[in-house]
């Protein structure tokens, strides 16, 4: 059968990633989640001091992005691919609040999304792959046979990432996620650089009153159908 590039859009804590894992293992195709490469490099640059609160040494974090080499490596028993920064495992890592709250910046600079946009389009150049992200329908694969918008009320969506993280252990509030997910959406969809926006083409679904399994059942069926039709 033809493959095919998804691409799944959306804005942030909308389950994105969970809806492109479960259609890669359905469909054996490949699972790239392109805002863990946004995270890795805000990992790095956190690493490197380039960002903290108080400063952004943006053209440090730009000179500095040849050194920063981002591969993906399958793990059996989770059924993906983890991501890892020059050879270390960061999946864990690149999930923190702390991350959350800088990754936008570090998403916001021209140089850095050249060079992952890259990557993620050197990743898809055979089909047969699910990416989700921001951009994939508009920017990295705007000729993607299906792309997907996802949407859910900032309530729902801060109210799922506080539940995850609290699940981790991690200790923040529902307040602290709920600004954070709001401010993410601010930043992401006004930058100047691809901002978050709806392909024209993208099919858009609102999970905020879906189970994981309607919203599933629902995105299989589109799926289905388009293989059915090339
Ligand atoms: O999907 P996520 O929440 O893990 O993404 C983290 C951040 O990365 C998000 O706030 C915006 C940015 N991002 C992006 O700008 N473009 C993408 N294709 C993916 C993520």
């Amino acid at each position: 059968m033809n493959k095919i590039t998804i691409a799944i859009d959306g804005f942030s804590s909308t389950g994105k990633s969970t809806i492109a894992k479960q259609l890669a293992q359905k469909l054996h195709y490949i699972y790239v989640d392109t805002g863990a490469m946004y995270r890795a490099v805000t990992l790095y640059a956190m690493q490197h001091e380039y960002i903290n609160e108080c400063y952004f040494y943006k053209d440090k974090l730009i000179e500095n992005l040849n050194k920063i080499n981002l591969t993906f490596h399958f793990n059996d028993k989770l059924g993906f691919a983890e991501i890892f920064l020059n050879s270390v495992n960061v999946e864990n890592d690149i999930r923190t609040l702390e991350v959350s709250n800088f990754v936008s910046k570090i998403a916001e600079v021209p140089e850095v999304r050249k060079k992952l946009v890259e990557q993620q389009q050197e990743l898809g150049k055979n089909k047969g792959v699910v990416m989700d992200g921001r951009d994939i329908g508009t920017v990295v694969f705007p000729n993607a046979e299906l792309k997907f918008f996802i949407t859910a009320s900032a309530d729902k969506r801060a109210k799922r990432r506080f539940d995850e993280l609290i699940k981790k252990g991690d200790k923040v509030t529902y307040n602290e996620i709920l600004k954070n997910v709001e401010s993410r959406d601010h930043i992401d969809s006004t930058r100047e650089d691809s901002p978050l926006v709806k392909a024209d083409d993208a099919i858009e679904i609102d999970n905020s009153d879906l189970t994981l399994t309607e919203q599933f059942d629902k995105i299989y069926r589109i799926v289905q159908h388009k293989l059915g039709d090339i």
